[in-house]
């Protein structure tokens, strides 16, 4: 079974999980179900923006695996900032949970809770509805409270970089126990993922596989060694995140893919060198070539790397 993680404050967390952004809740019940059940995962991965926790949280149900045998991840979404509670108790009782494994700032973004779009707010001129007054030390403020409560595990954030960070922790009383980034082989943000590991934090890849149509399943390197080691090319680029103790987040709605992922994975971590996994770290040399994610504060963020 996948190798486990231990987060800073104890928390275990299973080091392969399944993610769901962009699984249609019609797919995403059966997807869930699967995985647990069938592929062995133990860890999933959703968000309240993903607009498909109470099909996820039917899939956990009906894999008949005990509640307390399964990670599973959500997270707060701009326009909730300033009423992190209020989010977490909608995400719950989508879920149909009483509790989480580990909530997390989904962006460094406030973005207006009284804007025209629940999800997504807009200015009158099209540009985001993004709030500039609402430091994001207050919104880990909220986050350390639903934690003391007992609502969840663990607490954490998701696209940080090291400057937003440290907007939150010269105050914060919890260190945040992930950071979740789009990480891959085109995308490693070596810096970045030094930083957390220096501080204690895990880092969590989502889009790992470079997400829908992406290039890397053809990388020649990675497919170079997934020849030598007969293991499939997705398997090489899960197993060298999870052998750099970074947790991966693939996402598949697909059976057949859903079960590769997890044993790929599992194998390819085991089987990767210290070597293989310094020229894999060399394919995109500096760190941030290619990302694949852009959303649209993206270049306020910094993301100004998109290819
Ligand atoms: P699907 O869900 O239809 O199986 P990422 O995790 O990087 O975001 O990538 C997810 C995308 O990659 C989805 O489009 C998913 O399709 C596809 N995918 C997931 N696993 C594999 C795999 N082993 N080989 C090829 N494509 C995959």
């Amino acid at each position: 079974s996948s190798p486990i993680f231990t987060l800073n404050n104890g928390v275990k967390i299973p080091a392969i999980g399944l993610g769901t952004w962009q699984s249609k809740p019609e797919e995403v019940t059966a997807a869930v179900e699967y995985a647990i059940k069938d592929a062995g995962y133990r860890h999933i991965d959703c968000a309240w923006a993903y607009g498909n926790e109470q099909a996820v949280g039917e899939g956990i149900r009906r894999s008949g695996v005990p509640r307390e045998e399964i990670f599973v991840t959500s997270k707060l979404w701009g326009t909730y900032h300033s009423k992190v509670e209020q989010a977490l108790d909608e995400s719950l009782s989508r879920l149909g949970l009483d509790y989480l494994d580990l909530y997390l700032i989904h962006w460094p973004i406030h973005l207006n809770p009284n804007g025209n779009d629940p999800v997504f707010p807009k200015r009158p001129d099209g540009t985001r509805d993004i709030l500039v007054d609402w430091p994001l030390s207050k919104t880990w403020e909220q986050m350390e409270a639903v934690l003391a409560k007992g609502k969840v595990k663990a607490i954490g954030v998701s696209n940080f970089s090291q400057k937003k960070l440290e907007e939150i922790l010269p105050t914060a009383k919890v260190v945040p126990a992930v950071d979740q980034l789009e990480l891959h082989l085109y995308n490693p943000q070596h810096e970045l993922v030094s930083y957390l590991k220096s501080k204690d934090i895990v880092p969590q890849a989502y889009s790992p596989l470079g997400s829908t149509g992406s290039p890397l399943l053809s990388d020649e390197t990675a497919s170079a060694l997934a020849q030598k080691y007969e293991l499939n090319t997705a398997d090489v680029l899960l197993g060298y995140l999870v052998a750099k103790g970074i947790v991966a987040l693939p996402k598949s709605v697909t059976t057949a893919r859903i079960m590769a992922n997890y044993k790929g994975a599992i194998a390819a971590a085991q089987k990767l060198t210290e070597e293989d996994i310094k020229v894999l770290d060399g394919v995109a040399p500096g760190g941030k070539q290619k990302r694949f994610i852009m959303p649209p504060w993206g270049v306020d963020l910094g993301f100004d790397n998109w290819a």
